[in-house]
């Protein structure tokens, strides 16, 4: 017989992972056990609390299905997924930020200069720049995969009225690494309130709001890839990101194509602002 207490609890669960063959998960589970202890140590839940905690889970599990993850959703807006995002940013390259649920790996690609304005509302943004290598060298063929809202804050993944493809697309860079589309700004909107985790967000009184954003995800042979976003100065949610997303170095201003500072890049439609933002890869150690 083993006589567990509050005492030696938590050395005999650390000491129940200890056959494990795989030491990661094994060392991860015993600090789990460390932590987890110790917050229920420190917060000391009564049955009623714990109940409702687990409940939570247990409506989190209900609601997710093929398309939607609850759990990735709470990891969000607790600031774990960001948190371990810049964990695990290399400081020399751009900096990374949420990739979120709506990314979908089939966008067209689109040649250099290509127009994603079609039909949406708002005015035509040329989005341009380089990706290079942390030595300051471009990467032609790096493969610059994009996706956004329209300027409703809706993405075409959950919109039936928009065409399957519409605001996204992947662009192979060219010879001098640049890569160049015209677009719209698009709109920011709220995480998804209707499931337990919104309902908990609105309940506390905070915000569901993202800022406005440019979704990217930048690979190139030989590096490693980056899952980044781009936000705007005049966004009014830029301090109350619901997920915690917005960095410093990706908030980049929209300027009028007048006053750019960028080369002249010839786009299939004639923008009237433009965005420069250059990417930074790391190459990947041989
Ligand atoms: C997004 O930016 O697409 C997103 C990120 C986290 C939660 C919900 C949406
Ligand atoms: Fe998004």
């Amino acid at each position: 017989m083993r006589d567990i207490t509050t005492e030696n609890i938590t050395r005999a669960v650390q000491e129940s992972w200890a056959n494990a063959d795989d030491p990661r998960l094994k060392e991860v589970l015993q600090r789990l056990a460390h932590h987890l202890h110790a917050f229920i140590r420190d917060v000391r839940p009564s049955h009623d609390e714990w109940l409702a905690a687990v409940d939570f889970l247990w409506r989190c599990g209900q609601i997710s299905d093929d398309k939607r993850n609850e759990f990735a959703l709470l990891s969000d807006v607790m600031g774990a997924t960001s948190l371990v995002d810049l964990m695990n940013d290399t400081p020399e390259a751009t900096v990374g930020s949420v990739l979120g649920p709506f990314y979908t790996d089939d966008s067209p690609t689109v040649p250099f200069g290509a127009d994603l304005v079609g039909d949406n509302e708002g005015d035509a943004i040329l989005l341009t720049g380089v990706v290079r290598d942390t030595a300051g060298r471009p990467i032609p063929g790096a493969v610059v995969d994009m996706w956004q809202t329209n300027s409703k804050g809706v993405y075409a993944t959950q919109d039936p009225t928009q065409a399957d493809d519409n605001l996204r697309c992947k662009q192979l860079c060219d010879a001098e690494g640049r890569y160049a589309f015209t677009t719209v700004e698009p709109g920011p909107y709220t995480i998804p309130t209707d499931g337990p985790v919104g309902k908990l967000v609105t309940h506390m009184r905070r915000s569901p709001w993202r800022p406005a954003h440019y979704h990217f995800i930048v690979k190139a042979e030989g590096h490693q890839p980056i899952v980044t976003e781009i936000f705007f100065p005049h966004d009014p949610y830029l301090g109350s990101d619901a997920v915690f997303g917005v960095r410093a170095p990706l908030v980049r201003d929209i300027s009028p194509v007048a006053n750019s500072a960028g080369p002249p890049v010839a786009t299939q439609r004639r923008p009237l602002h433009r965005i420069d933002f250059d990417f930074t890869l790391m190459p990947v150690a041989s």
